[in-house]
């Protein structure tokens, strides 16, 4: 099976997110994909053209690709046309914050033993798993299958984008060819290649994530002192983004970074630190940080409106970020439970991602469109910063709603624009008419 790269065919095991857009990217770039997942009913809708995720323009790539996309429940079909098979199945956290690798190790388990075949392991998974994942290959007598880790760094809303332009890509192995094969296929992408080991490859993505989280914790931080002492946030963050050093990515203040990857990865790195004995102390802040900014916004509401017992709450945007129905993680749970709690009647509207927040979301009203959402609402809160609220006609917002506070929790909106329309206008770290709410935890 010495298939001729760059068009050399490949497997993709897990068709979620990472493992959906890695097959398509790589159809795109040439290659056939034979996707395998054991939930049968999304490989069935995947033949029929139905993809289970909203993400932009990867139904637009599935459909182009079709001929070279590949679906099956059977990891046989793989093995026999792809030599190279990425695992790309979900690796969530468990009660103690570590990774649950169980999806992972059923992988490893399901593989026969082979000496041309290699799994490449795109999974977010803690460092030391290629090294595990090598040992239970050798106690079964498969030391044959080679093991490459070469870590996901796709934005979801961005993913097809980010497959075909990425930052880099990274590649952990062995010396063998398994890694030169991925290495191979990669090299079309205008990308800088990073060589290296496994465990190495391994941590770069831990680090990665946790670095941008502990950024995203850092300036909240920072907003929230903007609070006290009447700085904006914004004007800081663009004066701190100049800086080469520091650059203006990842400094948007706002109600708490969510998703599939921040929250788990920076846990997970805390907990494998904690395992080998390092306690791994700014991670504990960034996490908690996180957690407080959420709750932060019951303040800014009680502020203003006194109790919320009986309080009709907007939240616009219900996502954990926009362009995307991802709800893990997202701030919008914790707030909607908090709101709940203290008695508030919570309207809620997103564009996308109704369907996945009624799974997790009970007691709301769900609503067709921000219009209907803010309708007779004693507050509106922006969630999410889905661009259609940065087109909502303020005045309008404002005649239809009971209450005149809108609480901008992603600092999306021009405050004096707010202001204009007869709203009070709260944001993040931005100043703000009457003082400052202490944060109700
Ligand atoms: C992230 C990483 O960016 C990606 O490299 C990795 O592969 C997976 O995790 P993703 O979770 O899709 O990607 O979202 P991202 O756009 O990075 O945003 C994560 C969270 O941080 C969102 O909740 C977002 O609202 C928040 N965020 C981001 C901020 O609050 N402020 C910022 O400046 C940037």
């Amino acid at each position: 099976m010495n298939a001729p790269n760059p068009r050399e065919p490949i497997g993709v095991i897990g068709t979620g997110y990472v493992g959906l857009v890695t097959a398509a990217g790589f159809a795109e770039l040439g290659s056939d994909v034979w996707c395998i997942d054991i939930d049968e009913a999304k490989i069935e809708g995947l033949r029929n053209g139905i993809i289970p995720i909203w993400e932009p323009g990867l139904a637009e790539l599935v459909e182009k690709h079709r001929g070279r996309l590949h679906f099956s429940t059977d990891i046989a079909d793989a093995l026999e046309h792809a030599r190279l098979l990425f695992v790309a199945v979900g690796t969530p956290p468990t009660y103690s914050g570590d990774a649950d690798l169980s999806a992972v190790h059923a992988v490893v388990d399901a593989m026969p033993p082979s000496d041309t075949h290699a799994l490449v392991m795109k999974s977010t998974v803690p460092c030391g798993t290629g090294e595990s994942v090598q040992r239970l290959f050798a106690e079964s007598g498969k030391d044959g299958f080679r093991y490459v880790s070469c870590p996901e760094f796709l934005k979801e809303g961005s993913a097809v984008k980010d497959f075909l332009h990425p930052d880099r890509v990274v590649i952990g192995d062995d010396g063998d060819w398994a890694g030169d094969a991925v290495a191979e296929l990669y090299a079309v992408l205008d990308a800088p290649i990073v060589r290296t080991d496994i465990k190495s490859a391994e941590m770069v993505k831990l680090a990665s994530n946790a670095f941008l989280a502990t950024k995203i914790s850092f300036i909240n931080e920072i907003a929230n002192v903007c609070e006290e002492t009447g700085a904006d946030v914004i004007e800081v963050a663009a004066g701190m983004g100049l800086d080469d050093r520091i650059g203006p990515k990842f400094l948007k203040a706002g109600i708490g970074f969510g998703g599939s990857c921040f929250p788990k990865d920076v846990s997970a790195l805390k907990q494998l630190a904690g395992n080998s004995g390092y306690h791994f102390q700014l991670l504990n802040a960034v996490i908690e940080v996180n957690e407080l900014q959420k709750r932060r916004v019951i303040a800014k509401l009680q502020k203003h409106l006194g109790s919320l017992v009986g309080k009709e709450i907007a939240l616009l945007g219900l996502a954990f970020k926009p362009n995307t129905d991802d709800m893990r993680e997202a701030s919008s749970l914790v707030l909607t439970a908090r709101l709940q709690a203290a008695g508030s009647h919570i309207r809620a509207y997103d564009p996308v991602a109704e369907e996945e927040a009624r799974k997790l979301i009970t007691g709301a009203e769900f609503t067709e469109s921000a219009e209907a959402a803010v309708t007779g609402a004693d507050a509106v809160v922006i969630v999410t910063e889905w661009p259609e609220f940065g087109e909502l006609d303020l005045v309008a917002l404002a005649d239809s709603m009971r209450g005149s506070l809108l609480v901008d929790g992603r600092n999306m909106l021009d405050p004096d624009r707010v202001r204009e329309a007869g709203l009070i206008y709260e944001g993040v770290g931005r100043p703000s008419a009457g003082g400052v709410p202490a944060p109700a935890v």
